[in-house]
């Protein structure tokens, strides 16, 4: 037992001694970012989780910036990584993409996602099906086909609300009933969407689970929870093949993955649809329930909010939908969309894996190592943004709150992996806001808070108690 502890005691001294001298040596012939690699193993992994698990994660980047400049190294989740806080070098990295940098995610989330998730794929068909989604999502299907099913989807949705709701889980419901109508022309109520979306549910906690995943319980459960959604969409492909030989059309995603010449096989269907629900889920529900919370403590806003929209209903009778006109004359709504998805930053930035050495600012990256454009630091920097951390929507009226937006706001990342669901978030969250403030009055039912780790959200579902507008009211105001 003792010779045992004593073997260990010098494997652990050795690794570490070689840690050291090896990340001496290297640094100093690559010229390295500079930063501190923390603890071997470990890194600085302990120090950023423990930053993001709090409501203000902003020291953990900030105290490093100021140390080693908007470029440093550092040390998470395994592998030392190459963190940019830079707005140029973020847009170098994200228009580089399948040049000199690749989309990197760990094997216990290509598992999950499946290998022809758009988010995995590389290369030509990665190409393909980036500008299929593009097509799928943009403006003129939008306005031609989709929006009327967000007003009405949502408008259903928010009726049903009484009393006290947990504003987060209604917002997921919303959503998910919102993509799979959009992907395959499921309306929501059906059992079958209920009980996909409870699989669901359990595939999306898997992507979080920290500890090995192959010791957690929770992932083994998302792998399961996967195979069953992966097994219910095959039968709906399998449904919808024979539905097309019968001669019969929807205008959905899977419809144009079915007719398009691309010969797309079962698996890579199935695959390129459950990522697409990942995708589109958690992003936008999350982001409509950070507008309400924002809203609710910045009232100024949210009564410029109701006069805008309430002059729009103005001019509609009781659930007469919203059209694409309507759409376009909500500038403030706009506003604060944009300033939420700063401030929030859900998706606080994107990993990616160097293809080569890459030389950027007199630093070298070194093939194979992890880089991280961190978009939440660029969005937060006061360089970039004026009184950067807190929330005003009206910095984005005439743009004086930051300095060039186009290059340093980038809440949708950018280059070959733009997302290609950004119209369609901002269409539904500004819908979702119009009949929110147009219908419903709210105050919170608890003090909850901002977490950013493992992912953004607030601790306790943001809990609101909700009212009925009465009619005379919209009128008075
Ligand atoms: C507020 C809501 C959303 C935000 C903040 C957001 C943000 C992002 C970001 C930053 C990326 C780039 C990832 C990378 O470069 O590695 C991305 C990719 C992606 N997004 Fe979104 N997104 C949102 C909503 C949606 C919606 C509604 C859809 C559904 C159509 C969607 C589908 C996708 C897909 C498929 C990708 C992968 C693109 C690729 O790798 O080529 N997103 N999203
Ligand atoms: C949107 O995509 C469709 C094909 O799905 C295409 O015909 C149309 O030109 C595109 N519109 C815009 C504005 O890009
Ligand atoms: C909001 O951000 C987008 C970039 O995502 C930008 O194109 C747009 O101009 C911004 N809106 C306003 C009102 O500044």
């Amino acid at each position: 037992m003792a010779t045992f502890t004593f073997l260990l005691l010098c494997a652990t001294l050795s690794a570490i001694i070689f840690f050291f001298l090896f990340r001496a040596s290297r640094c100093r012939r690559l010229r390295l970012p500079p930063g501190n690699l923390g603890l071997p193993f470990i890194g600085e992994t302990l120090q950023l989780i423990s930053a993001y698990k709090t409501e203000n994660p902003e020291p953990f980047i900030d105290e490093r910036v100021n140390r080693f400049g908007p470029i440093f190294t550092t040390h998470v989740f395994g592998e030392p990584t190459v963190f940019s806080a830079d707005p140029e070098t973020n847009r170098f990295i994200l228009l580089n993409e399948g040049k000199l940098f690749e989309s990197s995610y760990p094997a216990s989330i290509s598992n999950l996602l499946g290998r022809y998730s758009l988010l995995l794929m590389r290369g030509g068909l990665h190409k393909r099906l980036h500008s299929l989604t593009m097509s799928f999502a943009n403006s003129s299907i939008i306005k031609e086909n989709l929006l009327v099913d967000i007003d009405r989807l949502i408008r259903l949705n928010l009726d049903s609300w009484t009393g006290k709701v947990f504003l987060m889980e209604e917002a997921k419901k919303i959503t998910f009933e919102l993509m799979v109508k959009q992907l395959m022309s499921f309306d929501p109520g059906s059992t079958w969407t209920e009980s996909l979306r409870k699989e669901y549910v359990l595939v999306i906690e898997g992507f979080f689970t920290v500890s090995l995943p192959v010791f957690s319980t929770t992932y083994r459960r998302a792998i399961k929870a996967r195979t069953k959604v992966a097994e219910a969409l095959s039968l709906i492909v399998t449904e919808r093949r024979k539905e097309i030989e019968a001669g019969e059309r929807k205008n959905d995603m899977l419809g144009a993955l079915l007719a398009g010449d691309d010969e797309f096989s079962e698996e890579q269907i199935v695959d390129f649809l459950l990522a697409l629900l990942v995708a589109g889920y958690e992003t936008t529900s999350i982001i409509m329930t950070l507008a309400v919370k924002f809203l609710t403590e910045t009232p100024l806003a949210l009564a410029q909010l109701k006069e805008e929209h309430d002059q729009i209903r103005g001019k509609k009778s009781e659930n007469e939908a919203l059209e694409w006109s309507d759409y376009k004359s909500m500038p403030f709504t706009q506003n604060v969309i944009n300033e939420t998805l700063r401030v929030a930053n859900i998706i606080g930035g994107v990993f990616r894996r160097a293809m080569t050495d890459v030389h950027i600012k007199g630093y070298t990256i070194p093939k194979g190592w992890k880089v991280f454009a961190s978009f939440r630091a660029v969005h937060l920097d006061q360089d970039h943004f004026k009184d950067a951390r807190s929330f005003n929507p009206w910095r984005w009226q005439d743009n004086s709150g930051a300095a060039s937006a186009g290059n340093v706001f980038t809440p949708f990342g950018g280059g070959p992996r733009l997302c290609p669901g950004y119209e369609l978030a901002r269409v539904e969250l500004s819908v979702f806001l119009h009949h929110l403030v147009t219908r419903l009055s709210w105050v919170p039912a608890e003090e909850d808070k901002l977490v950013f780790f493992p992912t953004t959200r607030t601790q306790k579902r943001y809990p609101i108690n909700v009212k009925r507008r009465g009619v005379s009211k919209l009128c008075k105001d």
